[in-house]
């Protein structure tokens, strides 16, 4: 069954002339079909040099506008219509106006996981991969960290020469992740080394022996002399973590690892979107462009 999905898939995408781009957090059977599979950043980068006409997305509704922002004149497709990521909306547009009044010379510092309209309103994206960079690089003291709560806290941690203004939006999935779980699991576990996002709370990050995005999660532990990990992050990184070391031990703390959004995403979906070429992202072309400049300027600023 799946073998004859997967025929089909390597056709329509000749026929279609698709290149899939898939996020670690989606099914490992949608990450092995996927021609590229990274994290947020990687996948937002890569968008931009692939030399096919349409882009099919694994993953949230974020990342298939972030594609279509920054390459236009591709069709970009999501595997999902509805696969979409809460924290994405979890700032407004009143929010930022009332910050921006409040502290006229303020950086409004967007994670990728939001909406093309709240980027409309923003100076530069981040993601977890080089949110520090970037932030360390402005030359603004202020900072308007949306929407991420969790992430705002830790790069602000690691500036002490900012100040920073945060707004409450939080990843339910990592927010799950108790501390008081890695503890157990530690205690369980001794030899392991805790690897966290840093969507996680404060309290597990305090925990942890590494912090950072999926794909650098994934290489410290590839990296790493260790053999058992604790795994702090959404379970689809599990499939790359055991693809690259077949010989160690990744275990997860809960069984709340789950992010029922990227989980949407599934082969069959992959075939009937690319079969329909829809659901198409779409966006009005002046949402576009000012969409465009603080994802530019991301690029560019974590590049150099
Ligand atoms: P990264 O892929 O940048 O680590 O982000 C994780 C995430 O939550 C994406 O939705
Ligand atoms: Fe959003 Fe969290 Fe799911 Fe990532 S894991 S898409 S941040 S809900």
């Amino acid at each position: 069954m799946n073998e004859s999905i997967k025929n089909k898939i390597e056709q329509l995408k000749k026929e279609k002339d698709a290149v899939l781009l898939a996020h670690y957090y989606v099914d490992g059977e949608v990450q092995e079909i996927a021609d590229y599979v990274g994290d947020s950043y990687y996948l937002a980068e890569i968008a931009t040099k692939v030399p096919e006409s349409v882009i099919l997305f694994c993953g949230v509704s974020f990342m298939g506008e972030s594609a279509k922002i920054l390459n236009p004149e591709k069709k970009v497709i999501m595997a999902d219509q509805y696969a979409d990521c809460p924290m994405a909306h979890m700032v407004d547009m009143d929010k930022i106006e009332e910050v921006r009044k409040e502290y006229p010379d303020v950086a409004v510092v967007c994670y990728v996981n939001s909406t093309a309209e709240i980027k409309t309103a923003s100076d530069v994206c981040v993601t977890s991969s080089n949110a520090l960079k970037i932030v360390k690089k402005l030359p603004n003291k202020d900072i308007f960290f949306i929407p991420d709560n969790n992430l705002g806290r830790y790069i602000a941690g690691q500036l002490p020469e900012k100040h920073f203004i945060f707004n409450d939006g939080y990843c339910h999935v990592h927010k799950s992740i108790h501390a008081e779980d890695v503890k157990k699991a530690k205690e369980l576990h001794p030899e392991a080394l805790v690897l966290a996002h840093p969507e996680c709370t404060g309290d597990v990050l305090e925990l942890a022996d590494y912090v950072g995005s999926t794909s650098q999660i994934i290489d410290y532990a590839t990296a790493s002399d260790n053999k058992v990990f604790l795994i702090c992050t959404e379970m689809g990184v599990f499939y790359e973590l055991m693809q690259k070391n077949p010989d160690k031990k990744f275990l997860s703390v809960g069984h709340r690892q789950f992010c029922p959004n990227m989980k949407r995403v599934s082969l069959e979906g992959v075939a009937e979107a690319l079969e329909k070429l829809d659901p198409e992202v779409e966006l009005s072309e002046e949402v576009r462009l000012k969409a465009h400049a603080p994802l530019k300027r991301m690029l560019e600023l974590a590049a150099n």
